[in-house]
């Protein structure tokens, strides 16, 4: 008898190398993502983040491994294919259409669907997430603030009622008061519509308060995976990515020991 299939997984990396000419810059990504579930990979600058998020949404094609959405097989298919699928990717730097007003930006997140009543459904949904974005519907979206663009960028990634939403460093450039914002309202919208998302930050602390589940990200690799709420518990984290200096004397210590260091 074959075992039940317990498998939830919405996205499936398996050994996923990118790279730019010669430069690696994902060497044997594994990674899931599952069902309704908020997943973080976290890394410092060049880790390879956004090579990551770029390779599943098929804006570059990998030199090896698969990646599986929704029990398909998408590796290196057409972007817009994927997005007909149902994963957005709001890319870094966000990328509204500057001369686009807000509500035409929006709209050109629905360019997939028919649906007239739940385009216009979901653009209240928006609009009660974001009120800004009602004020300044009419407006030029180069007009706005770069957190008002951020939100924007969300919510053009929402309007195409989407399964997957890839978020890449929505905390990029923005205030805390602003990133927390932000944040609470990426956190409502995965509770409240179910959205699954995958989220790349380096604002560490942020990213493992608002997420589920994590992967770690060092010059290419996945070097550790957890549970957030094990994560942000470990002394290593602590260290380099929460900048907690006690838990960095316990981290050196076990590291030295490790190495038969004293
Ligand atoms: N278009 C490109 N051409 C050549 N090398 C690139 C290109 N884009 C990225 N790289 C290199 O690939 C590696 C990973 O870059 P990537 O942009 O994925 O990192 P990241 O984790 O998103 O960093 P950041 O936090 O700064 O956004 C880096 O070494 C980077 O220099
Ligand atoms: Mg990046």
């Amino acid at each position: 008898m074959t075992a039940p299939v317990t498998d939830n997984a919405v996205l499936k990396l398996l050994n996923v190398e990118s790279a730019y000419g010669p430069i690696k810059a994902i060497r044997g990504v594994s990674l899931q993502v599952r069902r309704g579930e908020i997943a973080t990979v976290l890394g410092s600058n060049g880790a390879g983040k956004t090579t990551i998020l770029k390779t599943i949404s098929g804006i570059i094609d990998p030199r090896k491994g698969s990646i599986e959405f929704k029990g398909n097989d998408i590796t290196a298919q057409d972007p817009a294919l994927i997005v007909q699928q149902g994963l957005m990717h709001v890319p870094e730097g966000r990328e509204v259409f500057p001369l686009l007003s807000v509500r035409d930006n929006l709209l050109m997140g629905a360019y997939t669907r028919s649906d007239r009543d739940g385009v216009a459904r979901d653009m209240e949904l928006v609009f009660n997430y974001f009120p800004i974005l009602r004020e300044r519907a009419a407006q030029d979206a180069g007009l706005l603030s770069g957190g008002q663009q951020q939100m924007l960028a969300i919510s053009r990634a929402l309007m195409a009622n989407p399964d997957l939403i890839l978020l890449d460093e929505p905390s990029l450039g923005l205030s805390p008061k602003l990133t927390k914002e932000i944040f609470e309202i990426v956190v409502r919208i995965n509770r409240e519509r179910g959205t699954t998302i995958l989220l790349v930050e380096q604002n560490a602390n942020m990213a493992l308060n608002a997420s589920d589940y994590g992967y770690v990200l060092e010059n290419g690799r996945i070097v550790m995976e957890d549970t957030c709420a094990r994560l942000r518990e470990k002394d290593d984290i602590k260290e380099f990515y929460l900048g907690m200096k006690e838990a960095g004397v316990r981290a050196d210590r076990r590291w030295k020991k490790k190495k038969n260091w004293r």
